[in-house]
């Protein structure tokens, strides 16, 4: 019966390694899960384009005509297609019921929700941990440190495209902290 005091023992070594994985995991859990809902709506990766456009995709996986959108997309319209890399990116119809020819990245820039519009508070609202950007997906309250990223949203040859944003962000005046 003496021996049976190294015996415990090394299950529990075991079960305390298994805690630790499982609460590695746990920790790790909520970054993945928020990632995994964008990640498999926008699960098809556009299909590229060269000279670093990308042909803005539909929530349905096809290619965004701008008349068409414009049809069914109102002032002041913030809906979400599949834009540069997969990022899932606002396209901004304007007051005057033009497209934007920005559009803005969904993903949160404090831990990377994707941040739904918010129609009657006209804002960006992060469900995660509440941070606010304005219209325009500049950072208005915390704890995200910056301004949601910018693509450009040109039209060619009718088909909305998203190309880099490289430029000065209008929205603060700074460098672009995302090129
Ligand atoms: Fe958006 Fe934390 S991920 S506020």
């Amino acid at each position: 019966q003496a021996t049976s005091i190294p015996a415990d023992r090394v299950p529990d070594m075991g079960k305390r390694q298994l805690l630790n994985l499982l609460l590695l995991g746990a920790l790790s859990l909520p970054t993945a899960g928020m990632l995994v809902p964008y990640a498999t709506f926008f699960a098809p990766p556009g299909s590229g384009g060269g000279g670093g456009g990308t042909v803005a995709k539909d929530a349905i996986g096809n290619d965004v005509i701008a008349s068409e959108w414009l049809k069914t997309h109102g002032p002041g319209d913030r809906t979400l297609t599949q834009g540069l890399k997969g990022d899932p990116t606002y396209l901004v119809v304007e007051n005057d019921r033009s497209l934007a020819t920005y559009g803005i990245n969904a993903v949160c820039t404090h831990l990377g929700c994707v941040v739904p519009w918010n129609t009657a508070e006209k804002k960006f609202i992060c469900p995660c941990h509440g941070s606010q950007y304005n219209n325009q997906g500049r950072v208005v309250r915390g704890p995200a440190p910056l301004s949601l990223a910018l693509a450009h949203a040109d039209i060619d040859d009718g088909k909305v495209v998203f190309v880099p944003w490289v430029e000065t962000d209008f929205r603060t005046g700074e460098a672009p902290w995302w090129a």
